[in-house]
């Protein structure tokens, strides 16, 4: 695919750091550019690269796209202020579930998400700043999975044939192409990034919307998001490498007070995996499980079925959608 790998074991973790600083320096010159913060280590580690690179000539921006995990937008702006890197926060709610109105094919779904992120959202907030470059965590792992047909991840653009100055208007630095997560995390930890960041489990860029069978709508996006709490807090000492809640479109008859409640269904995924390639699901005990249940259809109105998923990847993947 045109890229070299860099393994985890001939990564000179320092090394990388200067010459990527360099690297980024040297390409954007004088000019200002844009880093698209998620908070997630790759997109984390991206921006603080280019915060040593340009200083203030970074514009660093955090999209609330409304899919986000609770309290997730105002949680990373302030971290990053603690860190001396400024992230406006730009609410985009409307025009993502604008953009997702109607669709329930997973492809369209993730391509919707690109669109409004780098046409409507980026294309603006460059017009804006003068900016011709935007700086994106993409990682080794999404371009592969891309390329061979598996999902789309939503930030490959010219691996894809994508000519992004044509299309958006500016011009995709991504540093971290060369590496798989766990070197990711290494570069980030050098960075200075706080445990909470580099050690973050993984979270797809299309957000909770990866998690919804079917149609993606605010109402079932609230839902997803307390079921998605309550698993992060349950199974976050489980030690695993991604853990997460899927809700289905499908709806199947309980009980309620006595009374038949034809209701939702939440899936549980606890995933084992070194660089989300394969994986296989976390043997946790029943007693973990059963509180999962417990708390997840008691909390959550509506909802009267969890399930765990048993599955290996592949055939499954690790997100639903
Ligand atoms: P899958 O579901 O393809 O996920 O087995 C592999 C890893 O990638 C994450 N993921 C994404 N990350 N953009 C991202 O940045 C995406 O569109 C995306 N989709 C999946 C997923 O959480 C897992 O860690």
């Amino acid at each position: 695919m045109g890229i070299q790998e860099l393994t985890l074991e001939s990564l000179n973790v320092g090394e990388f750091i200067s010459e990527k600083v360099a690297e980024i320096k040297s390409v954007v010159g004088e000019g200002v550019a844009i880093s698209a913060l998620s908070g997630g280590v790759d997109s984390s580690a991206v921006t603080l690269l280019a915060h040593r690179a340009l200083g203030k000539r970074l514009k660093t921006y955090f999209i609330d796209n409304g899919l986000m995990r609770e309290d997730e937008p105002e949680y990373i702006v302030s971290l990053f202020k603690r860190l001396g890197v400024d992230v406006e926060l730009i609410d985009a709610r409307a025009e993502f579930f604008k953009e997702l109105k109607g669709l329930t094919d997973p492809e369209d779904k993730r391509n919707a998400i690109t669109h409004v992120f780098y046409k409507v959202v980026f294309g603006n907030l460059v017009k804006d700043s003068g900016a011709r470059y935007l700086l994106q965590g993409t990682n080794y792992t999404d371009i592969e999975e891309t390329i061979a047909g598996i999902k789309r991840q939503h930030n490959i653009l010219e691996q894809l044939g994508i000519d992004t100055e044509k299309q958006y208007g500016y011009k995709v630095i991504e540093p971290l192409i060369q590496l798989r997560k766990q070197g990711v995390r290494e570069v980030a930890k050098a960075l200075g990034l706080p445990l909470e960041i580099y050690a973050r489990p993984p979270f797809p860029g299309p957000a909770l919307s990866a998690r919804i069978i079917g149609e993606v709508t605010p109402e079932k996006i609230t839902i997803v998001r307390a079921a998605t709490k309550i698993t992060e807090q349950e199974l976050e000492s489980s030690g695993a490498f991604q853990y997460l809640a899927v809700l289905h479109e499908d709806r199947v008859t309980g009980i309620r007070d006595g009374k038949r409640n034809f209701g939702l269904q939440i899936e549980i995924r606890c995933w084992e995996s070194k660089d989300a390639k394969t994986g296989s699901p976390t043997r946790l005990s029943y007693e973990t499980l059963e509180k999962l249940a417990d708390r997840i259809t008691r909390e959550i109105p509506g909802v009267v079925s969890v399930t765990y998923n048993i599955t290996k990847k592949p055939p499954s993947t690790i997100e639903a959608v």
